[in-house]
């Protein structure tokens, strides 16, 4: 039996309320994210209960209790506040998947502090202008990451302490670094929590858009409620799962689902802090006894390519449900899902923004593969015109995906960039920026973004943040950056550059230039081919066709070129 159990049921006198009775929030008390995955937990008798399983490639193992988790997290917020970090200062977790970076995310929300996950995979341009924008006071990270800090360091005065995980006292520590180790600091047996409440900040996590500097978005605690809810009800998490989310906590994935939603529903989870490789998948499947899977569309094409047989030579029998995110899920990889692991992966829609899981298949419902499915209880979703943001009644008809604000885990900002938020709101609804059609059982079929925004992997990459990093290149005049198809990442990046006189357009610069904006942005935002080009098509305005090269790419109709013009 699922923990929905019927949706159509569930949807009748639908009430947030149902969430805040089982995890015993009363409106108006303190509401404190970290609390509720540790130490609550512990309170309801599940302190030796197995909290995380985790490895990295070479095989080491580290295993944390649900007690092991509030300890962990006790003494990491302690330190912090031993360094006078507390109320809303941003605290940045720069680590690859070890440990420290769910346990410190623990820890840092538990004083009142803002945690803000990067991908550690990022440069330091990259690095640079999220520490910037959010004015970070501290970032813990290790020491394989630290000389990306130390070399933007002199322009972030705000930023006191660096704080390293691994020290190993080998080399000497710089200006505003500290060393901490977790296996070595006197474990803190007792934390105030600090007093948070349901509109207290508690996540900043940053995304991409076409134009400007990615734009830090800013979750409550309250998003809680929508993520434990979401969690039981779509990851259908019960008491014996073992749960393995595939997402890195330097995206929403990785923190709305692999931290946040097993942990506060007291699940055990599994982490791989390895890069990808079908093989390896498998055989921690195996090995853990993986139960729920939540993963992403690349990975999926990833394994149906490297073949059934690979499949058959682990035993995958633990599995039992499997969710999708990030990209659209095509049919086959649903279809094939099914036949090879003997469930389908069940697509689901959300974004950073909304926190938590918005359009989703859930257990037990009817799926039509390639669908979303459909809203989770509470969201009211639409697809609205795009002119006059009013709801189209038509099935099939495609429009922008739209909510109506006020579920508990929607954004409540963006970063120093009001306008920007507001813009995301029309006639009453939010735009999520994405389009779809909804058919006639009310299931939703998405059919693309409605902006330049390359989604590569399902990582979202700016083609603005692209551009302006290949303008620092010495050879670049000008640039403009599209989504090119790819076959398992479905769109990568792909540049368009113009050189400077004395430049010879060879493979030698293509390949520097490509190196050039891996080191500083990070291998998502590289460029897997760079086109040579005397200049760029532009508006008479003098505005680069953006849509124009992209539409070449993908083989479409480029249409009227004077409508290209007007646009955005
Ligand atoms: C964008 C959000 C929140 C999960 C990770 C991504 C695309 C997300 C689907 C899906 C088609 C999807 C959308 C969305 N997207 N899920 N099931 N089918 N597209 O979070 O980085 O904020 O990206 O990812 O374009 O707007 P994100």
């Amino acid at each position: 039996m699922s923990n929905i159990g019927s949706y159509d049921e569930r949807i009748k006198n639908f009430d947030w309320s149902i969430a805040e009775k089982e995890l015993g929030y009363n409106n108006g008390n303190v509401l404190n994210i970290g609390w509720y995955c540790s130490d609550r937990i512990c309170q309801l008798g599940k302190a030796d209960k197995m909290a995380l399983l985790w490895e990295d490639s070479t095989g080491r193992e580290k295993r944390y209790t649900y007690n092991d988790i509030r300890l962990a997290s006790n003494t990491i917020g302690t330190f912090l506040k031993d360094l006078g970090i507390g109320n809303e200062d941003r605290v940045c977790l720069f680590m690859d998947k070890i440990p420290e970076l769910y346990l410190g995310f623990v820890g840092i929300l538990k004083i009142g502090a803002i945690a803000q996950p990067l991908f550690s995979a990022f440069g330091d341009e990259s690095l640079y202008v999220r520490l910037h924008d959010a004015r970070t006071s501290a970032i813990i990270t290790q020491r394989k990451h630290v000389g990306k800090v130390r070399k933007i360091i002199d322009k972030m005065p705000y930023l006191k302490h660096i704080i390293v995980v691994d020290h190993d006292g080998r080399k000497p520590l710089k200006e505003r670094e500290i060393a901490f180790s977790l296996e070595e600091a006197e474990p803190v047996e007792h934390l105030e929590i600090f007093p948070t409440t349901a509109e207290s900040a508690s996540v900043l996590h940053y995304t991409s858009g076409t134009t400007g500097q990615p734009k830090g978005v800013k979750h409550v605690h309250y998003s809680l409620i929508a993520q434990y809810l979401s969690t039981r009800w779509v990851l259908d998490l019960q008491e014996d799962d073992i749960y393995w989310c595939t997402a890195d906590p330097g995206w929403v994935t990785g923190t709305s689902y692999g931290i946040i939603g097993p942990w506060s529903v007291g699940a055990t989870q599994c982490v791989q802090d390895a890069g990808f490789s079908a093989e390896a998948w498998y055989r921690f499947i195996e090995k853990r006894k993986v139960t729920v899977w939540y993963s992403a569309p690349t990975a999926i094409r990833s394994l149906m390519k490297a073949g059934e047989d690979l499949v058959r030579k682990f035993d995958l029998s633990s599995l039992r449900h499997l969710a999708s995110v990030g990209e659209p899920l095509n049919a086959e990889a649903v279809v094939w899902s099914e036949r090879v692991f003997g469930h389908p992966f069940l697509d689901t829609y959300w974004q950073t923004e909304t926190g938590s899981i918005m359009l989703t298949n859930f257990p037990g419902m009817k799926i039509k593969p390639g669908s979303m499915g459909k809203p989770f209880p509470g969201i009211k979703a639409t697809v609205v015109d795009a002119k006059t943001y009013e709801p189209i009644t038509e099935p099939g008809r495609v429009g922008l995906i739209a909510f109506r604000p006020g579920w508990p885990s929607m954004m409540r900002a963006y970063w120093n960039n009001e306008a920007t938020y507001q813009g995301k709101f029309k006639n009453g609804w939010y735009l999520s920026g994405d389009r779809s059609s909804i058919d006639r059982d009310g299931y939703f079929w998405f059919t693309g973004r409605d902006d330049d925004v390359i989604n590569t992997g399902g990582h979202l990459v700016s083609p603005f943040e692209v551009e302006s990093a290949l303008l620092e290149h010495e050879a670049v005049a000008e640039s403009a950056v599209v989504a090119k198809p790819d076959e398992v990442n479905m769109e990568v990046v792909k540049a368009f550059v113009a050189l400077k006189p004395g430049f010879e357009p060879d493979a030698d610069l293509e390949l520097r230039i490509m190196n050039f904006i891996r080191k500083k942005l990070s291998p998502l935002a590289m460029p897997q081919e760079i086109e040579y080009v005397d200049s760029l098509p532009k508006t008479r305005s003098g505005k680069i066709m953006r849509r124009l090269l992209h539409a070449k790419e993908w083989g479409e109709e480029v249409g009227d070129t004077s409508t290209l013009e007007d646009d955005e």
